[in-house]
């Protein structure tokens, strides 16, 4: 990233939000729930599966927890109803994780209760370090029950260790991604290679101990030692997907495809997109280019 592009990260918090919504609008689907459905009937066109979120996240209100559940209660009879090859992705922190932890199972055993009655997966993501204990105790509880997963993040230190503790106890399921939060040094592996081989040293173990394993990651190096490391284990399509975001490297997405890969591309919608949106713009290389157009109405 250029030095330009890192002020202009810098300086996100002060750009109006209309232009962060202008340049951010190719990584979510829309306001709506019919946004989300059709975004994920589009990609299901072209082969792609989809996982939907209803975006929302640091809720401290019961009111606004409540209304997250609602919206994944919608979202989880339209994807049936229209038959999508989607599943669903859920933040904890939007349904009440800082709130109350017991108030928080309930609001997820409900999700998942309605999930299950469709035979539907659900993830779990994973957000910052201070919630990473209680998330993974979450996805313990919930899995003796239900179909579900855990993202891992390659950038803890404590994950191989994570996955390694899950996969001992039981089958696991988990989407495995670099991490985007800001985190302390002691904790996670800050430089670039590190992150790297980080990721790969965690999916070959999460192989090995038999887990299926969502590959998240829209860099080109990551895809392509996955690539190598699946063809030396010989694993067949169905112990794992590659999973990207919607918006981000399609051309990277269509090719994993033609190579025979099954790929999920995660569906974000809602009314509440800036915090999302302002992450995803944080990753762009491009940045600065596309705010300074959307500022003066290129785009
Ligand atoms: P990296 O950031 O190095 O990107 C590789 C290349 O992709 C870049 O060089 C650029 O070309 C392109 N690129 C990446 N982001 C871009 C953008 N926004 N716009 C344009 N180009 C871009 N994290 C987390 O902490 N908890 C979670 O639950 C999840 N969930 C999740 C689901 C899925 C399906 C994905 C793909 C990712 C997540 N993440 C996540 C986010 C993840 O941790 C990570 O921050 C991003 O995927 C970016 O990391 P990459 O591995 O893509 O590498």
């Amino acid at each position: 990233m250029s030095l330009f592009d890192r002020i202009v990260v810098a300086s996100i918090p002060m750009i109006p939000k209309f232009v962060v919504g202008k340049v951010a609008a190719p990584y979510v689907a829309g306001e709506t729930l019919d946004d989300g459905l059709r975004t994920a009937r589009e990609l299901n066109s072209k082969g792609i599966m989809a996982t939907m979120d209803v975006l929302g996240e640091f809720v401290h209100e019961k009111d606004k927890a409540e209304e997250s559940v609602k919206q994944y209660l919608a979202l989880i009879s339209g994807i049936a109803r229209d038959k999508l090859d989607a599943n669903i992705s859920v933040k904890l922190t939007a349904l009440g994780l800082d709130i109350d932890p017991q108030y928080v199972r309930q609001n997820v055993r409900r999700i998942m209760a309605a999930a299950a009655e469709h035979e539907m997966f659900v993830r779990i993501d994973m957000e910052d370090s201070p919630r990473t204990d209680a998330t993974v105790d979450i996805y313990r509880e919930m899995r003796k029950e239900f179909r579900c997963g855990l993202v891992v993040q390659a950038y803890l230190k404590r994950t191989a260790e994570d996955a390694r503790k899950l996969c001992a106890e039981g089958p696991s399921n988990f989407r495995l991604c670099k991490g985007i939060y800001v985190e302390p040094e002691a904790i996670a592996y800050k430089a670039k290679q590190e992150i790297r081989d980080n990721f790969m040293r965690v999916l070959d173990q999460m192989f090995g101990d038999g887990a299926y394993v969502g590959i998240a990651t829209h860099d080109e190096y990551l895809t392509k030692a996955a690539e190598e490391l699946i063809k030396k284990r010989k694993l067949s399509r169905d112990k794992y997907e590659f999973q990207m975001l919607l918006g981000v490297k399609p051309d990277l997405r269509d090719s994993l495809v033609k190579r025979g890969h099954r790929l999920r591309v995660y569906v974000p919608f809602g009314e509440s997109w800036y915090g999302y949106c302002t992450r995803r713009l944080k990753e762009n290389p491009a940045i600065a280019g596309y705010v300074a157009k959307a500022m003066i109405g290129l785009n």
